[in-house]
């Protein structure tokens, strides 16, 4: 089967929706983030610390092709759109599901979710709308399909996700 990768903002539950979507369909799931700190040896927010941004985004990119050879359901950070070559590259594989939902419900996800994020820690609500405003035409651009979340629960996207994949 052709990889599904699921790209969308932090907290809207890629890596929940994605687990289990792999488990309905007996597929193989990695999270990008893990993925990251099992080859890297170091914690996302330790690695963006160290190195910052730009390097975390190479070495991001790098692992993604990886990430599609060896898994059937991946779910990428909420960056991984961030590179103009790794939006290309992900264009090109066709497999691309963009899970997406208002700022609101969106936000307070994240906000209740104990997952560190650094690029979202300690900014103000508008600092994460902005970038939630300017990330959404790119998710857009790589995405062949993309679902509502609606504040919907992981199985009822996955319903909707099973429909479509
Ligand atoms: C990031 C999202 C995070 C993680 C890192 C940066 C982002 O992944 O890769 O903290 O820039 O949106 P999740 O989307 O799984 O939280």
């Amino acid at each position: 089967m052709k990889p599904i990768v699921l790209v969308g903002f932090m907290g809207v539950g890629k890596t929940t929706v994605g687990q289990l979507l792999a488990q309905r369909l007996d597929k193989t799931f990695v999270d990008g983030d893990h993925y990251f700190e099992e080859q890297l040896g170091q914690s996302v927010p330790s690695y963006l610390a160290e190195f910052g941004e730009e390097e975390f985004r190479k070495q991001e990119s790098r692992l993604l092709p990886e990430m599609l050879k060896k898994f059937d359901v991946i779910a990428t950070g909420g960056g991984i759109i961030t590179l103009e070559k790794t939006r290309q590259y992900l264009k090109q594989t066709q497999s691309v599901v963009y899970l997406f939902d208002s700022f609101e419900t969106n936000y307070a996800r994240l906000v209740a979710d104990t997952h560190v994020r650094p690029l979202v820690h300690h900014q103000r609500i508008e600092q994460v709308q902005d970038l939630f405003t300017y990330r959404q035409p790119l998710y857009d651009e790589v995405a062949d399909k993309k679902i509502y979340v609606k504040g919907r629960s992981p199985d009822k996207v996955v319903e909707e996700l099973i429909q479509l994949v």
